[in-house]
């Protein structure tokens, strides 16, 4: 049996660098692998509006944002399909089936989705004209199980925060399999491998990137953005003067490094090191830190530095968008596309979803043994 990747994100903005390091930039490496017999990347605008059913129109805008941003970043239409989960609609009938094998108990459990709804501040009670949470944002992680296992996934990968979806999920595929017989595929969680990449912090060292605290760097941001950004940045609160030994942990800048930085960038950006004051000559991200820990070396350089690294990842990315953005209808058309490629896919899950369950009523050889048994029962002629 082939291995078969799906993965996605909510079209709720456009896409920032904690996303490329998190995810997108793993599943352009896996693409580009060969390892894979097919690759699915899903906009998930179905989930989008599971907490935003007010604002249909923010989601809408936004599966654009997230084309050109999957693309520019390096996913190839021709080696992965890209397309838009709402059309798609035999995962909202997995989903109706899968409901039914998870608890409520089960799903309040969810610590992801616990934090998000704490975050978007659904309240307990929903009396007073205060917002409860909306039953279909509650229940995502059924409708997250539906869209992998449509696929036959074998591998998700997924920034860190999705773990408990994946779980739930291999529990509904367990919990399908046994009930009704072996039929739906337990997919594994491909993680990053960088501990930095895991959660990449924002801008302000806060815990996570996202866009309600405007703390991101997105991946359509131009260089001048991302500047005025990364001069921003949080360093080492300690670290006054630059003879002052410095702090690498919990240091934006060095996370941010540490997900971004290779060797070669040494060799690009040296020149970063040169200053009036002090001049210096490094050849990998450990002999930066420990000089930063000794003191001497200022955070405008390290800054410098991270900027020219960045940019390094994200000027090819800019220079793709801007001939993306040229030509609107081709990236519909990959949509388009990409949406009947996996419909094609999804029904026939939801076919074989159907046999195991025996609810397949009418198709072919099913209603004659039916008729039959019926018939049967009921003494009545054939
Ligand atoms: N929950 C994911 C996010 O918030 C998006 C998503 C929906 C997804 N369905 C998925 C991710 C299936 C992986 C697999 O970004």
């Amino acid at each position: 049996m082939g291995k078969i990747i799906l993965t996605g994100d909510r079209p709720t903005g456009r896409l920032h660098i904690g996303h490329y390091v998190g995810s997108l930039r793993r599943r352009v490496e896996l693409q580009n692998s060969g390892l894979y017999d097919k690759i699915f990347v899903m906009i998930a605008d179905a989930q989008a509006l599971t907490d935003n059913a007010d604002n249909p129109e923010k989601v809408r805008q936004n599966i654009l944002e997230v084309a050109l941003d999957y693309m520019s970043a390096g996913l190839d239409p021709q080696k992965t399909t890209i397309f838009i989960q709402s059309q798609v609609s035999e995962l909202t009938e997995l989903t109706f089936f899968y409901n039914n094998l998870v608890t409520v108990q089960r799903l309040q459990r969810n610590p992801t989705v616990k934090q998000e709804i704490k975050m978007r501040g659904f309240s307990e009670d929903d009396s007073d004209n205060k917002a409860g949470t909306p039953v279909g944002f509650f229940c995502y992680p059924i409708s997250q199980a539906a869209d992998i296992t449509a696929f036959k996934a074998t591998t998700v990968p997924v920034g860190e925060d999705q773990e408990p979806m994946i779980e739930q999920t291999r529990e509904i595929v367990r919990k399908f399999n046994s009930v009704y017989g072996p039929t739906l595929v337990e997919p594994e969680i491909l993680l990053p491998d960088n501990a930095a990449c895991l959660r990449l912090p924002g801008t302000d060292g806060k815990a996570k990137m996202s866009k309600s605290l405007g703390n991101c760097i997105y991946l359509s941001d131009s260089a001048e953005e991302v500047w005025a950004k990364v001069k921003g940045m949080f360093t080492d609160p300690g670290h006054l003067q630059v003879s002052d030994p410095g702090k690498v942990e919990g240091n934006t800048v060095f996370t941010y490094l540490d997900a971004f930085c290779r060797d070669e960038h040494f060799e690009k950006f040296g020149d970063c090191f040169k200053g009036r004051k002090a001049s210096f000559e490094f050849h990998s991200l450990d002999e930066v830190k420990a000089q930063y820990r000794a003191g001497g070396l200022g955070d405008m350089m390290i800054k410098n530095f991270l900027n020219a690294v960045l940019n390094d990842t994200l000027e090819p990315i800019r220079t793709r968008r801007k001939e993306l953005e040229q030509d609107i209808p081709y990236v519909y058309e990959v949509l388009r596309k990409g949406s009947e490629t996996a419909r094609a896919a999804a029904a026939e899950t939801l076919t074989d979803v159907k046999r195991s369950m025996r609810i397949n009523y009418f198709d072919p050889g099913v209603l004659d043994e039916l008729i039959k048994e019926q018939s049967e029962k009921y003494g009545s002629q054939l």
